[in-house]
């Protein structure tokens, strides 16, 4: 049998911001339905990483590939329509608009209204709040709820590989497990993810392969459960 080819595939990313490099020869995988985590020191290049593999920074060297064909330095829109949806850090939604309203917008690339109504079905039956609170407006929800709110506006367009920023940032105790589920729910439900967490022990908890990065570059890679148990990893990243 011929195992898959990965969906993604970044390959020796050099990037940064004006003349100033901040990712070098960073290397990531993902594998169709898969989570993937990323983890790392503050300032290691996660969010500059996803930048860069969605098209907001355009690679120095180095190159993206998406379900085999190229990307790189294809704009964020263009990238999505291929089936790559992002959700930044900071869980940014339209405050002044209803929850139905900020999922609307997700699909904006999408003018089939059979196919948008189908995904929203999707979106509500992964987290039913959001079908309860649909005329709420999302400034109002809590700050689990506007997360939700997040990922489900990136759902919008039924991607193939769904890159979460972040997710689990600033939520109380109680919202991070149901965050950390749902991350898990929707693996099972055929979506594949790579995420980037603060929480490492949390996210490599869930990961079937997992990165740390640190000043821009691989600093390990494995299987979650194997960097969970691995003593250099523990007391780098793990807090001892
Ligand atoms: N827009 C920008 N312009 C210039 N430098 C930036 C910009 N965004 C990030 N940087 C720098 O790039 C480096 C990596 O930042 P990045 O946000 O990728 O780190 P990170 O690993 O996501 O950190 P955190 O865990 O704090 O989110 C940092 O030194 C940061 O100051
Ligand atoms: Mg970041």
């Amino acid at each position: 049998m011929i195992a898959a080819p990965p969906l993604l595939v970044a390959e020796a990313l050099t990037a940064g911001y004006g003349r100033i490099d901040i990712l070098h020869d960073v290397s990531l995988r993902v594998n169709v339905h898969e989570i993937v985590s990323i983890i790392g020191p503050n300032g290691a290049g996660k969010s500059t990483a996803f930048k860069t593999i969605v098209g907001f920074l355009t690679p120095r060297h180095g190159r993206v590939l998406f379900d085999g064909e190229e990307v790189t330095g294809v704009r964020p829109n263009l990238v999505l329509r291929r089936g790559l949806a992002y959700v930044p850090q900071g869980r940014i939604v339209f405050p002044q608009m209803t929850v139905l309203e900020n999922l609307e917008m997700g699909a904006y690339i999408e003018r089939d209204r059979a196919r948008v109504a189908a995904a929203l079905e999707r979106v509500y039956a992964l987290f039913p709040v959001l079908a309860e609170r649909r005329r709420q407006k999302a400034g109002t929800m809590s700050g689990g709820e506007q997360q939700m709110v997040a990922i489900g506006r990136a759902l919008m367009t039924t991607p193939r590989l769904i890159m979460l920023d972040e997710p689990s940032l600033g939520l109380s105790p109680k919202f991070v497990t149901l965050i950390f589920e749902k991350l898990v729910e929707m693996r099972s439900a055929g979506y594949t993810l790579m995420l980037v967490e603060q929480n490492a022990v949390r996210a490599l908890g869930i990961a079937d392969r997992a990165y740390v990065l640190e000043l821009g570059r691989n600093r390990f890679e494995g299987p979650g459960a194997q960097l969970l148990a691995d003593p250099e990893v523990k007391r780098l990243y793990l807090g001892g």
